[in-house]
């Protein structure tokens, strides 16, 4: 069976994304337009497809850097346990930040992230996701930039992974339930 066979049906189009994204960088670059080359901080793994395009679009001088942030293992949920599986090559003290993630599910990552990050003194943070699941939230964080608002189901491909599969998929996706149930 191929990867495609275990989608239950497409959510958000490669097009739709791609709209988006332009329309999302356009804001970025009117609010960025003067600033001194900001950092765009690619919150690992999934946010590597979003960033990628995000960046192509952007008109002021900026740079990138990575950091790969998991909570949630193998599982379906968050477990709440956040972890730094590799930090930051950059010193960010006195720069402005945005942060680029795929998805806000409970908002427990986004709050570690944000939390973690204004030890190291920014001169200002923002927070890119394309995804926000507003239904599953815990804690109350705040996103400046969001692409789509998507319901409480099982999101995969452009990114996001179930067991480390769909991450290479053009389009957001709902998995067929029966795949993470059997594993
Ligand atoms: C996902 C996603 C966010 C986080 C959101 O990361 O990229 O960082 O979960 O969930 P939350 O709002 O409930 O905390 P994941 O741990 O699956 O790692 P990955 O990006 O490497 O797949």
């Amino acid at each position: 069976m191929s990867l495609i066979d275990d989608v239950e049906k497409v959510l958000i189009s490669e097009a739709e994304i791609q709209e988006r994204i332009a329309n999302l960088a356009a804001e970025m670059n009117a609010l960025y337009s003067d600033a001194d080359r900001p950092m765009l901080i690619c919150i690992l793994k999934g946010a590597f497809m979003f960033l990628a395009d995000l960046t192509r679009h952007l008109t002021f001088r900026h740079e990138l850097d990575f950091m790969e942030i998991s909570s949630y293992g193998r599982g379906t949920t968050s477990s709440g346990a956040v972890r730094i599986l590799l930090d930051l090559a950059t010193d960010v003290q006195g720069r402005h930040v945005i942060i680029v993630e795929d998805i806000v599910d409970t908002g427990n990552t986004l709050t570690y992230i944000l939390r973690n990050f204004a030890a190291r003194k920014p001169a200002s943070i923002r927070v890119a996701t394309l995804l926000s699941k507003p239904s599953r939230r815990q804690i109350e964080v705040p996103v400046d930039f969001v692409g789509f608002e998507v319901p409480d189901e099982f999101v995969i491909g452009y990114g996001l992974d179930f067991a480390e599969q769909y991450r290479n998929l053009p389009f957001i996706g709902v998995l067929k339930p029966e795949v993470y149930r059997q594993s």
